[in-house]
């Protein structure tokens, strides 16, 4: 029998949430410790999952001897730090994304992961998204002839999250905590583009909809690679009516559409409506496309799997989730809001 992996899990709200519902799929795993600094949080997270032991702080969950891999759930400036004080502990990391909020908050992650020599694993859930994987299958066998030209898009009206809409706790808007998901997924694709282009709406009083948001509510990039692929990636916040992920590729022969949050198989008119349809959708009277199992269509639960199996020995680690991918995807966020506040095209170095 495959030995069990011991989890301790770092933040105990919505990210909290679903990477706990996924790691009861994955056999062979447990969940041994939650920190969260929200009292109420971490009560109600330890008695719903049945967990054994709850902290307030993090650093007291790195010292469980029983906690193997720490799981970060916590805001996006946490990250680097969160990560880096697990590592030179001796655990191993699964960090959801961005890998953090700043290029030198990524570069001493990386570097980090280099000494220590322990696993990081970069979140990525589209990477495992089944129907993206199975677009990619049907691209990479020729289905659409040469792929010229791809699209990916996260757009909401807005994140639940306080620690979304400060500069300092989520290192920007829109593109890197939603726009994040796409370029990810295009980085473990295609690998690093050479040049980038940039617009955001600027944060604040220049933001479409959100002054509230510190940073962007629109951003997209422009990415162009070496052989001739264009990419266009987008994140906003100005989008109603549930969360909206799609990708699209345009090849020679063909084209592949994919609604990861529209798609489903599932139609249902309720005049009264009911109690969950998708992500962030404002109500459920009327027509709606209930998700059947959000989830695991997302990828996150094929993503612990993976992360487990690699852990055990039983698959190498795949493209797009190691230390280096993470920070590549976070110098093509940097980028976009380098290309956005001088005007011009961005030439990536080393791509
Ligand atoms: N992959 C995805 O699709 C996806 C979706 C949502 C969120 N996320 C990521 O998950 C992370 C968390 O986002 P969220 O939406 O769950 O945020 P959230 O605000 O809902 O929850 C964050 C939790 O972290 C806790 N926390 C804050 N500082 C802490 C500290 N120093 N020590 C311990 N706990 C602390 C807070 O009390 C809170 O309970 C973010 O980095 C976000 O980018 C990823």
């Amino acid at each position: 029998m495959a030995r069990e992996v011991t989890i301790g899990i770092v933040g105990a709200k919505f990210a909290g949430e679903f990477h706990a519902d996924c790691w009861a799929r994955v056999p062979g795993t447990r969940i041994a410790a939650v920190a969260d600094l929200d009292e109420a949080a971490r009560s109600r997270f330890q008695a719903k999952y049945r967990i054994p032991r709850a902290y307030a702080t993090y650093r007291e969950l790195i010292a469980d001897r029983e906690v193997e891999l720490v799981d970060l759930c916590v805001p996006n400036f946490l990250h680097a730090e969160v990560a880096i004080a697990a590592m030179e502990a001796g655990r191993d990391v699964v960090c959801e994304k961005p890998l953090a909020t700043t290029i030198a908050d990524g570069e001493r992650v990386v570097a980090t992961q280099a000494r220590t020599g322990r696993r990081l694993f970069y979140a990525e859930d589209w990477i495992f998204a089944p129907a993206l994987v199975r677009a990619k299958a049907i691209a990479a066998e020729g289905g659409i002839g040469k792929p010229l030209y791809w699209r990916g898009k996260e757009c909401h009206n807005g994140s639940h999250s306080p620690f979304a809409m400060k500069l300092k706790t989520c290192g920007g808007g829109s593109v890197i905590h939603l726009a994040v998901h796409p370029i990810g997924f295009f980085h473990h694709l295609l690998g690093m583009p050479k040049t980038v282009l940039g617009s955001c709406s600027g944060g604040g009083a220049k933001n479409l909809l959100h002054p509230q948001f510190e940073g962007e509510d629109w951003g997209i990039g422009i990415l162009g690679y070496a052989d001739g692929t264009k990419v266009v990636v987008e994140g906003n916040y100005v989008t109603a009516g549930g969360m909206e992920d799609c990708v699209e590729a345009y090849g020679s022969d063909g084209v592949i559409k994919v609604e990861m949050t529209f798609g489903s198989p599932l139609s249902v008119y309720s005049r009264k409506g009911f109690g969950y349809a998708i992500e962030k959708a404002d109500f459920t009277h009327g027509w709606t496309r209930p998700a059947v199992d959000e989830h695991a269509n997302l990828g996150y639960t094929d993503e612990l799997a993976h992360f487990t199996a690699c852990l055990r020995g039983e698959a190498d680690q795949v493209r797009g989730t190691s230390a280096r991918d993470g920070f590549n995807v976070l110098r093509i966020v940097d980028a976009i809001y380098q290309s956005h506040r001088e005007g011009r095209l961005v030439e990536l170095e080393g791509s």
